[in-house]
């Protein structure tokens, strides 16, 4: 299926199927995701914290985005892989499609940018040139030193009011979907509502959202150090890799 359509097979789930997207960021997890059935995979710039070590995503520079999506792409087959524009990637319209076009070329089917009304011109100069974009409203992750820290957001009817009115020039200038980070539950569920496209959730509370997205490393528990509240976690893969390092290391030891 051609990326377009595989974009146009996620906006026609609205209100019809919930859509499970996961994050990936290797060969082996995206091909996995992919054969378990997921709908979309996202090479989150979330990557610089839970891959590459860094506090936060201001660290994570295209060089990264381009090896990690290229990883995953080689996996997948049926899932929308969709590549994150890091931060400064796409400051102006022009910077905004060279970076998107190096993602698609990595192996991308889609792209996704973070803000509604200050990035129109950037998201139609991608779409125009036939790529998808995955909008991402509420709390920005890269602005997170602007704005001094992660804050919860749709706590006012003002505050509301705004996010819907960049969803909609998101929805209007092209976009097959949008996530929406960290908004109160109950405006959350308001904003999906108003909105033609999917709206997926991640830390806006179960059901509030046409789909949800989480990231891997929480859902499998392989990042211990910071897992945020609203997780789930279903494995324990930081548990087991240790467990089979001190079985190696031990048996190691009895030669
Ligand atoms: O980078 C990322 O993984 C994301 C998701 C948390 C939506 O943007």
């Amino acid at each position: 299926m051609k990326p377009n359509e595989k974009a146009s097979r996620i906006k026609s789930m609205k209100g019809s199927k919930p859509v499970s997207c996961l994050t990936g960021y290797d060969f082996a997890t995206g091909k996995l995701l992919d054969e378990a059935g997921v709908d979309l995979i996202l090479v989150g710039d979330s990557l610089g914290m839970v891959v590459l070590g860094f506090p936060d995503t201001t660290h994570v520079t295209m060089e990264h985005m381009l090896h990690h999506t290229a990883a995953v792409a080689r996996g997948v087959k049926n899932a929308l892989v969709v590549g994150d524009l890091p931060i400064h990637s796409y400051d102006t319209p022009a910077d905004a499609l060279a970076n998107a076009q190096r993602l698609v070329e990595a192996g991308a089917d889609a792209v996704k940018l973070e803000g509604g009304l200050m990035q129109i011109e950037k998201v139609k100069a991608i779409i125009d040139a036939g790529i998808p974009v995955f909008g991402h409203m509420g709390m920005l992750p890269q602005r997170v030193l602007t704005e001094g820290g992660y804050k919860k957001k749709g706590k006012s009817e003002g505050e509301v009011d705004a996010i819907i009115e960049g969803c909609v020039a998101l929805q209007e200038a092209g976009c097959f979907a949008i996530v929406l980070e960290s908004v109160v539950g109950a405006s959350a569920a308001k904003i999906t509502d108003a909105i033609d496209i999917p709206m997926i959730g991640i830390g806006c509370g179960e059901g509030n959202c046409d789909g949800e997205i989480a990231v891997i490393t929480d859902v499998v528990g392989a990042y211990p150090w910071f897992v945020p509240p609203f997780a789930t976690v279903r494995a324990d893969v930081a548990g087991d890799t240790k467990r089979a390092a001190e079985a190696y290391i031990a048996n190691m030891k009895m030669r």
